[in-house]
């Protein structure tokens, strides 16, 4: 189990920390080829890098002993570029890929020991999958297709329309319950495919890079919805994506996968703050550090009772954006606060430092080791992002575009 995952590495303050896991995943394999089950079982195959396993063995491990649980009412994110193995791991969660070895577990049920009749109603019941391509019956109305779920689950006529109308509602579609799919945009379509899922109440809903196919106004709308939805509900859900925006957007916590596995796994912050190694701090570079990072990572001990007690007062939460704000505004260091103690204090220069990557994250309550920022010379190694010539802010490793930056052309393929 990756250290990261245990609660006792948690802040004290992160109460989801302590929830039971919905899922609890522990040393999972899913290897593709032949004789597959040969490759988890002997060490010396299960080191091997993915180029020396395909040539030895003409196997490939989508999903290389990985570990990790996701809390009640968390958004887990699983981020990686293309083919490091997120849509097999995610599908593994219910079996609509058979792990080759590991255990996965959900309220602390035994998933790959589960009969065909308790891996339907896994699935239709308790983990709802929002697909990429939305997966929608055609010939239906809006409110069929949301409706379709319940159908299945033999919820008589009355009642599902009554309620797929409710959560048609819910996801702003109302007034268009009798169009077809075929008479929706993409970013209505998508609506429509998460309604269907949410219409079933799932404990837990499991999204496959659903908006990757949508422009990016569309997405950022889809995205905001998600984050309404989470607030709103509670809900559980697990996010797969290839986009570092849309996972530190929506991520309590998130694992970055690299060639079928795990590189890290923390709050968007450990990552930004704290990369776990030279790909992880490639990947995250160009992140603008003060919108992800908190003053936590940025406070010192106040110099003197005089600046303990004046200045404005700002959470521990905040970000160091925020605190910039809060600084500028009144020409004076804030206080970080919280109940009515001051935990520190940060001036411009502490918060200025933080945005130029000078300032030492491991001077809050992080990784020590993880702090020293190995100045411009990240070593990548095959598969890694490619080095670019001209890094902008925002621009993610696999260059696609994110939602936060003014909406360009999309790399995406057309709805
Ligand atoms: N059915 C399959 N047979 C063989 N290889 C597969 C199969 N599905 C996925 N793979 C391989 O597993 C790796 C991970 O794929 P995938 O899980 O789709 O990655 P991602 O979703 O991150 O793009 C890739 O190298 C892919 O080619
Ligand atoms: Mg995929």
């Amino acid at each position: 189990m990756n250290a990261t995952t245990g609660n006792t590495t948690a802040a004290a303050t992160d109460t989801v920390a302590e929830r039971p896991p919905v899922f609890s995943v522990d040393g999972l394999w899913k290897v593709f080829g032949p004789k597959a089950a040969r490759v988890p079982a002997d060490p010396d195959l299960a080191a091997l890098s993915p180029a020396e396993l395909r040539s030895r063995t003409g196997c490939t491990a989508a999903v290389a002993d990985v570990s990790f649980d996701v809390r009640k009412g968390e958004v887990f994110v699983v981020m990686g570029l293309s083919g490091s193995g997120k849509s097999t791991l995610v599908r593994c969660l219910t079996r609509l890929v058979e792990p080759t070895a590991g255990t996965i577990a959900i309220d602390g049920e035994d998933v790959r020991a589960m009969d065909r009749s308790r891996l339907r109603a896994l699935r239709r019941h308790r983990a709802a999958m929002v697909f990429q391509h939305f997966g929608l019956l055609p010939h239906r109305t809006v409110l069929d297709n949301v409706a379709y779920g319940l159908e299945v689950q033999g919820v008589g006529r009355a009642e599902r329309r009554e309620r797929a109308a409710a959560i048609v509602a819910k996801v702003g579609l109302e007034g268009l319950e009798q169009r077809r799919p075929g008479q929706l945009s993409g970013g209505q379509r998508q609506r429509v495919g998460l309604a269907r899922a949410l219409a079933v109440d799932p404990e837990v809903l499991l999204f496959d890079e659903p908006f990757s196919a949508l422009d990016p106004l569309i997405r950022r709308d889809m995205q905001e919805e998600v984050v309404r939805l989470h607030r709103e509900e509670g809900r559980t859900m697990v996010f797969i994506t290839h986009d570092l925006q849309e996972a530190l957007k929506l991520g309590d916590r998130i694992a970055l996968m690299r060639d079928g596995r795990v590189v890290q796994l923390g709050t968007p912050e450990e990552i930004v703050g704290s990369p776990a190694d030279d790909y992880v701090r490639e990947f995250v570079r160009d992140v603008p550090r003060e919108q992800v990072l908190t003053v936590r990572t940025a406070m010192r001990p106040a110099a003197s009772a005089d600046e303990a007690g004046t200045g404005p007062a700002i959470r521990p939460e905040a970000t160091v954006s925020e605190a910039i704000e809060a600084v500028a505004r009144a020409g004076s260091p804030a206080r970080v606060m919280t109940d009515g103690r001051c935990l520190g204090v940060v001036d411009a220069t502490d918060l200025l430092s933080v945005v130029a990557g000078t300032a030492d994250p491991a001077a809050g309550s992080r990784d020590p080791a993880a702090g020293s920022r190995a100045a411009g010379a990240a070593r990548v190694g095959d598969g890694g992002p490619p080095a670019r010539a001209k890094p902008s802010v925002g621009e993610a490793p696999d260059r696609r575009r994110k939602p936060t930056t003014p909406p360009p052309a999309t790399t995406e393929e057309p709805v």
